[in-house]
Formats: C-alpha cells, structure tokens, sequence
C-alpha cells in the first residue's frame, strides 16, 4: 500500500490547498495576490545586527552535490550549481554546500574541503557565483555569501562512499543498530574535541581571506555539531548540562572572534528532532520505541523525552538567546535528520531510496517547519531567520513565501531542492515572470536517491543536464528496482 496524499500539483486552487491543510488541523499562511517588483515583501533589504545589508528575503540554502574531487576541490558540476546559486537571484546564500573543516570529518569521499590546498579553488568556486550574480542582477553589494563548515560525525564516510568510519559523542543504541555500528565504537576524547575546535577556526580564516561574508557553523542533521547538543548522556566538559552541550560551539566562536575580526558568524540547526523512523510492512515510516531506565527518549535536541512524538522548545530558544549574546548574527532552521527521519526534514511525496512513504502528508511537514520557525523567530530580537522546507509547496511558493515575510514570521524563505530544480525561481517571482512549471520541483527525491547510490546529486527529472548524464540510466534503474 502506497501513501495516497493529494499531490500540491492537484490542488487547484487556494480553497483547495486550504482544504486540505484543514483536514490535517494545520495552517500555513498564503497571500492570494502576489505583488512584483520594488513593493514585494520579498524584495525588501534586511539589514544585520552589524549593519550589513541583505538585498532581498530569499536565501538559497546549502545544497551538497556529492561531486568534489577526492582532494575536496570543486568540479565543473560543483561550479555549475554555485553558478546557479548566483543566478537565483536570492541574495542570501546560506553556505554554498558543507564543506568539512579535515578530512576525517568527510560524510563522503567526494566532499568538499576547506583546507590550506584548497583556496584558491574555493575562492574561485566563490568567485564564479559572485560573477553569475553580477551578469544577471547587476550590483553585489547586497549579496551576502557564506561557507558551511561541517564535520560530519556519526555520518561520515570520508574513504570509500558505502563504508562509515563514525566518530560518535554518545552511544546511541537505535543508530548504532540502525547503521551497524558496534556499541564498542569508542567515542570522541575531549582533547579530541579540542584539537578538532582549531581546525574549524582555522577554516574560519581561510574561508574569510578567500572573501566569504560568513561561515556556518553546522549544527544540523545529524552531524557532530548537531549531536553536541543531544549530548544529554555523554560525562565531561561537552556533555550533560546546555553550558556543556553547547561548549563546542561556543568556544568555535570565541575562537573565530579573536581570529578573524569582520567575519560574520552564522549557525544552521535542527531546532526540533525525534527518534528515528523505519519503514513498516507496507514501507510507510514509523517512529521506532526506545525508553531508557527512566522511561525517557534521551537523545532529542528539542524534544519531548517524556513524549518523543512531540517537539519542545525551550531548549531551543535558550540556544537563540546564546546565540544573540556571543554574537552570531545569522540561523537558519532546519529539523531532525535526512538519515533517520528524513520527512521532518525535507517533505517529499517520493521517498529517497534508503528511505521510506510518508506517515504523514507532507504539507504537514511543511507548516511544522513554518510554525516552529515562528515560534522561534519571535522569541529573539537581533538574529536574522532563515526558515526551510519550503520547496515541497511548489506552485504556491510563491504566495507562501510572500505571506510570512509579510507577517514577519520568518525574515528569509530558504530555498534547497527547487533551487535544483528551477534556479531562476526566485528572480521571477520578484520582477514578476510567468513561473516555469515544468521546472519546479516535484519532490521526487532523486538528489538524494542518486548519492545514496554513489552517485552525484543533481536534479536528474526536471535538470537538462543532469537528465543527460550516463548516470540518469542508473537513476532509472535504482527507481526500477525500488519499486518491485
Ligand atoms: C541533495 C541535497 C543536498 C543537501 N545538502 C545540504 C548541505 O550541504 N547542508 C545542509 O545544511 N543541508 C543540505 N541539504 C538540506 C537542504 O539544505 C534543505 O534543508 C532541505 O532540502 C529542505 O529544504 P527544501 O524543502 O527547500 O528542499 C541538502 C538536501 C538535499 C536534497
């Protein structure tokens, strides 16, 4: 049995998308007007607490390729998408892709890296955005480019594509389960952390020198950052208490304060997580049961221990009220993790392959994101919001983006998988072109499926390009096979 939600494309009208919306008991906001040109919501400047302008309300979010060379350079498949990156028009763009700061630290042996031997072709790769965004948009003044750095943790992979060589905070038992990893694996020394905190300010400096506005801290989807802060059971100087659980990051930023003066600071998280799903005999995704001695989910950032269905935020919050207080000037939202409960993170109507059918309509998905963004966003005063999850609303985009920048519910709609798909997207909502529905993304997940595989990312339906690849066969029979 397939999940059988209506598709975006087939709800016609707004009364209809509301209908649906309502059936689940959610809203999301929706302008029926969309208003082009300098009075766009959208096209209002954002001005940082430093005083640095933002030209417009999009941001395209970090959007990995899998396609670096084993030395972690770009190539011209890395170089078109940053160009597209440029060309989009946003004038936010959150980090380019994750950039690990070592290379133990790789979820892949075709990420790229920040390295002293990779600077001058990051900082062409930087350049070739830049230059894209000048040819079709005119002036750069107000585009404002950051790095991700990232180490990648329990997922990295930085040998061979299929093997993982985790480096874990704590033992989890589901994950470890999950990704067979042995309970034995032992986990990262503090002295470890230590040394590991030079190379991301030392990345910091580098990504600085070669004309990045900001770095990214990654504290997201799983990866070592994120796992700090649901380091809830690991004894010692970065677990247990939010003072130590948010050691790493704090001391990351102390670092890069002293380092690199002028180098605004940004940090991507999952503000909310939950266990892990799995697929059912039907293949739809349930939460998998664990409950340690106290009857409690222990291993949530932002979650609800006692009911590890639900999220919590107070957690959440105190982490923005840090990150106003040492100085971070940027976040961006994202939730739990593509690995293990990958439809909070990325709402899709077709599963990626290692994946599983939605438990829920992904709209429902997508106002979770809007509503916790919202929540969050107005309980600080100073950082500028970045929301996610906003591709899954396809055709209405549009009036969904425009009505929570109106609202101020958000500062900036973060765009990841139509920026794939339709990098233009955002440029032709703002000067008002008729939106190129054959470009807009259907969510059919191949970006993930195709790495998964071992394979580059790329928007392999809806992308010429990418449709044109000898790999596009091989995407086709990995979907072939899935569905037997
Ligand atoms: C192919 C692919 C690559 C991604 N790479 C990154 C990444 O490098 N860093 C990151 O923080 N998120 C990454 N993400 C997550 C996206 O940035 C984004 O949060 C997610 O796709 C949801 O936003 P959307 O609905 O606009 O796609 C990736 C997602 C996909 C599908």
């Amino acid at each position: 049995m397939k999940t059988h939600y209506p598709t975006v494309a087939s709800l016609k009208s707004q009364a209809a998308f509301e209908s649906e919306l309502k059936k689940h008991g959610v809203e999301i906001p929706f302008d029926p007007e969309v208003i082009s040109g300098k009075e766009s919501p959208l096209a209002q400047p954002f001005i940082l607490a430093s005083g640095k302008k933002i030209g417009n309300r999009f941001a395209i979010h970090p959007m990995e390729g899998w396609d670096g060379t084993p030395e972690g350079d770009p190539t011209e498949y890395t170089v078109r998408r940053w160009k597209h990156f440029g060309r989009s028009g946003a004038k936010l763009i959150w980090g380019g892709e994750a950039t690990a700061v070592r290379p133990d630290g790789r979820a892949n042996p075709n990420q790229l890296m920040i390295q002293e031997q990779n600077m001058a072709s990051m900082e062409s790769l930087r350049e070739s955005l830049v230059k894209e965004h000048r040819d079709h948009h005119g002036s750069t003044a107000d585009l404002f480019v950051g790095l991700q750095l990232t180490h990648s943790g329990r997922f990295c992979r930085p040998n061979i594509k299929t093997k993982l060589e985790p480096k874990i905070l704590y033992h989890h038992p589901l994950l470890e389960e999950i990704y067979n990893i042995s309970p034995e694996t032992p986990v990262m020394t503090d002295a470890e952390i230590e040394d590991l905190i030079g190379y991301y300010v030392r990345a910091a400096k580098r990504a600085q020198a070669i004309g990045f506005d900001f770095v990214d801290i990654k504290h997201c989807h799983g990866y070592l950052g994120h796992e700090f802060l649901s380091s809830f059971s690991r004894p010692g100087k970065f677990g247990g208490s939010f003072e130590n659980r948010t050691r790493f990051l704090r001391t990351i930023v102390e670092g890069i304060k002293t380092e690199c003066p002028g180098l605004s600071l940004g940090v991507r998280f999952s503000v909310i997580d939950f266990p892990p799903f799995r697929p059912d005999e039907d293949n739809i995704g349930r939460m998998l049961e664990y409950r340690d001695e106290n009857g409690r989910y222990p291993f949530a950032f932002g979650g609800d221990p006692e009911h590890p269905e639900n999220y919590k935020l107070d957690e959440p919050i105190a982490f923005l009220k840090l990150l106003e207080e040492i100085g971070v000037e940027l976040v961006n939202f994202s939730v739990a993790s593509p690995y293990y409960n990958h439809h909070f993170t990325r709402p899709a109507y077709f599963p990626p392959s290692d994946g599983y059918d939605a438990p829920e309509d992904p709209l429902v998905g997508v106002a979770r994101h809007i509503s916790v963004g919202n929540q969050l966003h107005s309980s600080i005063s100073k950082l500028a919001c970045v929301g996610s999850g906003y591709s899954y609303l396809q055709d209405y985009i549009p009036n969904v983006a425009q009505a929570v920048i109106r609202r101020e519910m958000i500062d900036f709609v973060g765009l990841g998988r139509s920026a794939l798909s339709y990098p233009e997207f955002p440029a032709d909502i703002l000067n008002g072109r008729v939106i190129n529905r054959k470009h807009i993304c259907r969510s059919f997940s191949d970006c993930t499926t195709a790495p998964r595989k071992g394979l580059i990312s790329g928007c392999y339906p809806l992308d010429e390009y990418y449709k044109s690849l000898p790999e596009a066969e091989e995407v086709k029979r990995i979907k072939q096979e899935m569905k037997k």
